[in-house]
């Protein structure tokens, strides 16, 4: 008699249920970052969201996405409390001490958010002046880069959308954050009157990467399946859905 756990586990299915049994992974992502990750109508979407769900279905995995903010995507992914962190986040040489990442996924750079007719003009001209960021983000450290660690005028807040509203009651003169989303901010909210300064080669390239706890056993089935992505069109077409002009 053959017994009914040696044939379910030959199908491969005994421990972990019915679905080809891969477990399903916790995805946390700081949900205030259009049109990478925001809300909309309580639901987690984005071109990130979009991304990671494909990435993980690719591999063969269902996934929970959930909104933790920016500073516990780094925490849980450290605790590995979580699998994947989604968040728009940039490929340091300092995360990467601490954490890996899968292939880079998209090209960035830090860029500056005025309101029109203001006389900063470049970047040079953030000197001495107020700068809202997001606290823990490249904008903090290209900004400090800038003009030190000990800038008084720096203001760091938990998320971007906080940054920007400073800007929006005039506490502030600018905000840096990274440009596909400053630049969606402008145009998808022309009475607010803002405008972005055209990079003039000050801020540095940046490449996101998909956050996943040090030694991650997933690292190599999820960079398998980023490239596939990028390979079979995929891509492309989650691109043109997001950023299409
Ligand atoms: N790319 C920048 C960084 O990694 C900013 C990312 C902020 N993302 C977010 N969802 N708030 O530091």
């Amino acid at each position: 008699l053959v017994s009914l756990s040696l044939i379910l586990s030959a199908c491969g299915t005994s421990k972990t249920g019915g679905d080809g049994g891969k477990k399903t992974l916790r995805v946390v992502t700081d949900a205030a970052y259009a049109p990478f990750e925001y809300q909309d109508k309580g639901e987690v979407v984005g071109f990130d969201i979009d991304f990671v769900k494909a990435v993980a279905k690719e591999a063969g995995y269902p996934v929970k996405v959930e909104h933790v903010g920016w500073d516990p995507v780094f925490i849980e992914i450290e605790g590995k409390t979580a699998d994947i962190g989604v968040s728009s986040i940039t490929i340091t040489p300092k995360r990467i001490q601490t954490y890996d990442f899968t292939v880079p996924y998209f090209l960035s750079k830090n860029e500056i958010l005025v309101p029109k007719g203001s006389p900063i003009k470049s970047a040079k001209d953030l000197e001495g002046k107020k700068i809202a960021v997001q606290n823990g983000t490249t904008g903090q450290e290209a900004v400090e880069k800038l003009f030190g660690e000990n800038n008084d005028k720096l203001k760091k807040f938990d998320n971007n959308n906080l940054a920007i509203l400073e800007l929006k009651k005039g506490g502030v003169d600018a905000v840096v954050a990274d440009n596909t989303v400053i630049e969606t901010y402008v145009k998808n909210n022309p009475k607010d009157d803002f405008v972005f300064i055209e990079d003039d080669g000050t801020f540095e390239k940046e490449f996101y990467g998909l956050l996943l706890p040090k030694g991650s056993k997933l690292k190599a089935e999820l960079d398998k399946a980023v490239n596939k992505l990028l390979d079979n069109g995929t891509y492309e077409k989650l691109y043109e859905k997001w950023f299409k002009i």
